[in-house]
């Protein structure tokens, strides 16, 4: 849609930045904390991008005072963060362990003492090994109460300080690099019924745990992140548009839907069954996410890339575990499910070193289905620049990461024109930070932090980038000078 003159973004708009606690923390066995499942994977030979592990990360665990005080000077609104369930249960239930709820406590109040809102996602991937080892997590039905016992510790903690909740960050991607491409842990291949299983424990995860906060705390603010890729049809040919029907059916509305309105997609479901794949469900599972549904406040968004769905034979191209995890461009291998859909690249749009489409385009999409399909307001909850950051006497020049940001800022403030209603939005990521699969050299941070792959390297101080103070303008006049 095309308007003469833009509204700009809502006054009191959350502009953020976000992190993970396992990519950003290290500390990893400090003050009783427990051991977690990508504690244990990392170390698996040939796992993570030359052996990196969040050991350290960049040690936000000790440094965070000096972080907060960064985002302050920067004027952010909000700080999107995650919770290391093991530093609050060191075996995932049982005993809760003080010094790590205290942690989060002094983090919270440090944010607060600035004015700065946090964003508190409960789980962003990583699992107490202890639950793996005694009934194998996210497999068992057993891991629903344990969840929701920890998010509950979580809630009644924090609530009184924390209005925004984020129950659990990219469910569609932990669980198919889990269990479908084994680059997550716990490292399974082709599960196909697992994968579906797992997911269901994570959607009742999530249900049970909003409607725990919303009983505690009516006036929090919930939602659970997804890991939104719009899809376009590669072209006008009716095989390839119902191509990209498939996949927003079983990549798309499979998590949406059910975050919204507490149901799968009865096409998808179609398809599951004639696989043999559909999860067991118990009675009672589906008036609990419906009822949850109604609570859910807010869609989160992590909005990197769009993708391109065409057509693919039964005896086509399949899932591969293999990714672009060097920043060598070009080496991402192109991948479906025989019979439905394949993902090509898009000629129309440039990539980055690792692969990903750039579409500012793409956010705008993202907010206006949301918006027509579920009518939710929106929190982009992660977006930026995954790329090489060179020091040069002493400053980081990323006009690159500026240009990344603004268009996609440009587009989402055309979506508030559209009229969806876009609560905030988190840039990925604050400071540098550990990227799973591919070490400290894809840097998507504000902040340099002075560290390479090898743990003992770099003095881990904190330099602000070109972006940092780009920004701190965008912040100072809510988005009208980009
Ligand atoms: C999202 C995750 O998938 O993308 C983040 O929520 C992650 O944790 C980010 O770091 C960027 O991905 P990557 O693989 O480049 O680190």
């Amino acid at each position: 849609m095309y308007f003469k003159e833009t509204k700009g973004f809502p006054e009191g708009f959350l502009w953020g930045s976000a992190s993970a606690a396992y990519q950003v923390e290290g500390g990893w066995d400090a003050d009783g904390k427990g051991v977690s499942n990508w504690d244990k994977f990392v170390r698996i030979p040939g796992k993570t991008f030359k052996a990196t592990t969040g050991d350290k990360a960049v040690d936000h665990y000790h440094r965070f005072k000096e972080d907060v005080k960064l985002m302050a000077e920067m004027g952010l609104k909000t700080y999107r963060f995650s919770i290391a369930w093991t530093r609050i249960y060191p075996q995932g239930n049982g005993e809760v362990n003080e010094a790590g709820l205290k942690f989060y406590d002094d983090l919270i109040d440090e944010l607060l003492k600035y004015g700065i809102e946090p964003m508190v996602t409960v789980y962003h991937w990583d699992m107490p090994q202890a639950l793996e080892d005694e009934y194998h997590g996210w497999e068992n039905r057993k891991i629903v109460d344990d969840y929701v016992n920890y998010a509950t510790t979580l809630f009644k903690r924090y609530g009184n300080r924390v209005k925004y909740w984020i129950t659990m960050n990219e469910q569609n991607i932990f669980i198919s690099f889990g269990w479908l491409k084994g680059m997550h842990p716990p490292g399974k291949e082709n599960d196909m019924k697992m994968f579906y299983q797992v997911n269901h424990h994570a959607n009742m995860a999530h249900a049970y745990t909003v409607l725990v906060l919303k009983e505690l705390y009516p006036e929090a603010k919930v939602g659970a992140s997804f890991a939104y890729s719009p899809c376009y049809a590669y072209d006008r040919k009716p095989e390839n548009a119902m191509a990209k029907a498939d996949y927003d059916d079983l990549q798309n509305y499979w998590w949406m839907d059910v975050y919204a309105y507490g149901r799968y997609p009865r096409s998808a479901w179609a398809y599951l069954e004639s696989q043999g794949v559909t999860p067991d469900i118990m009675e009672g599972d589906l008036e609990v996410l419906k009822k949850a549904a109604t609570q859910v406040d807010f869609m989160g968004v992590n909005y990197y890339q769009t993708c391109v769905a065409e057509f693919n034979d039964i005896d086509g191209v399949g899932m591969t575990n293999t990714m672009n995890t060097t920043g060598k461009k070009g080496t991402a291998e192109v991948q479906g499910v025989p019979g439905l859909y394949k993902n090509p690249a898009n000629d129309f749009l440039p990539t980055t070193d690792w692969d990903w489409t750039i579409d500012p385009m793409g956010i705008r999409m993202c907010c206006r289905d949301i918006t027509s399909r579920y009518a939710l307001p929106i929190v982009i909850s992660e977006n930026g620049l995954g790329a090489f950051d060179k020091v040069e006497d002493g400053q980081i020049h990323d006009p690159y990461r500026i240009a990344y940001l603004k268009a996609h800022i440009e587009e989402l403030k055309k979506a508030c024109d559209d009229g969806c209603q876009v609560w905030a939005y988190c840039t990925w990521s604050y400071t540098d930070l550990l990227s799973w699969l591919n070490g400290y050299q894809k840097r998507y941070g504000f902040v340099y932090v002075d560290r390479e792959e090898d743990e003992n390297s770099g003095t881990l101080n904190r330099i602000p980038k070109d972006s940092y103070y780009w920004y701190k303008k965008v912040i100072e006049t809510n988005g009208k000078e980009l």
